[in-house]
């Protein structure tokens, strides 16, 4: 079956396989192959011996050079944090006014910001700050509970509302109905003018109607109209 000849055009014997008249040549592997399997074995041999290489149950070998990632990594954050500090520094210890009106540390400033912002923050106020439902809008409102200044946003950030923050801010909203302050029909009244304040022209209509709702169709009204009830910048 498998016979082995010379090639007439090369004059290389043939290995003596063949596949459908088409025959192996038997040549040799090429010099360089033997050059860089060799370098590469090399290679290996001397990382073994200078880097951490071979696991040994609960240890590994250290290396000839000594070198850690961790403490490679550990060094790599020192100094990303000394280099940070050149404008942490400032932000921490001058007043909110002057880091402000530095316009090249505002560069920095922003950058930060907006980063942080998107890892703490965007989840519940959306990535432009744009809100959703439940959680407001930082960018546009006209009024906040608690105040937009820089100092207001600083103390709302650290103690939070409704937080287990000792100082924390309370959003302080009683409930009418469960603590029996309001009975039904109140409640059904205050709606109805809670909803005229938000669309004055069906202002009218609206008491009317909202006796007859059920509470299910009311709880849908409050929590469309709720967060727009208070007077603020509007376009009509
Ligand atoms: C788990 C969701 C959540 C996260 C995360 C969150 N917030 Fe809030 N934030 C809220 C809710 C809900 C309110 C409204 C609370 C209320 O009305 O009592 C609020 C209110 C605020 C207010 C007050 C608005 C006002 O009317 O005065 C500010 C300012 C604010 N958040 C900024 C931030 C910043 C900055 C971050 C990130 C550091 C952040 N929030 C992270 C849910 C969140």
């Amino acid at each position: 079956m498998s016979r082995m000849e010379r090639d007439p055009h090369t004059g290389h014997m043939t290995t003596g396989h063949e596949w459908n008249g088409i025959k192996e040549l038997n040549t040799h592997v090429p010099r360089p192959v033997f050059f860089f399997l060799g370098a590469a074995v090399l290679f290996a041999i001397g990382y073994w011996v200078m880097m951490p290489a071979i696991p040994l149950g609960d240890r590994y070998t250290k290396g000839l050079l000594g070198y850690d990632d961790r403490t490679a990594l550990t060094e790599q954050l020192k100094q990303a944090a000394a280099a940070r500090s050149v404008w942490t520094a400032r932000m921490e210890s001058e007043p909110a006014a002057t880091v402000l009106a530095d316009a090249q540390l505002m560069t920095s400033v922003r950058q930060a910001g907006r980063a942080l912002f998107g890892d703490n923050c965007a989840a519940c106020h959306g990535a432009e700050a744009n809100g959703g439902p439940g959680f407001p809008d930082l960018r546009y409102r006209s009024s906040t509970l608690w105040g937009r200044d820089a100092d207001a946003l600083a103390e709302t950030i650290r103690v939070g509302i409704n937080a287990a923050h000792p100082e924390t801010r309370v959003a302080m909203m009683p409930a009418f109905g469960r603590d029996e302050m309001l009975t039904d029909a109140q409640i059904t009244d205050v709606i109805a003018y809670v909803k005229s304040l938000a669309a004055p022209a069906a202002g009218a209509a609206s008491k009317a109607g909202a006796r007859t709702c059920s509470p299910k169709t009311a709880r849908h009204a409050t929590a469309r109209t709720g967060p727009a009830m208070l007077p603020r910048a509007h376009p009509t």
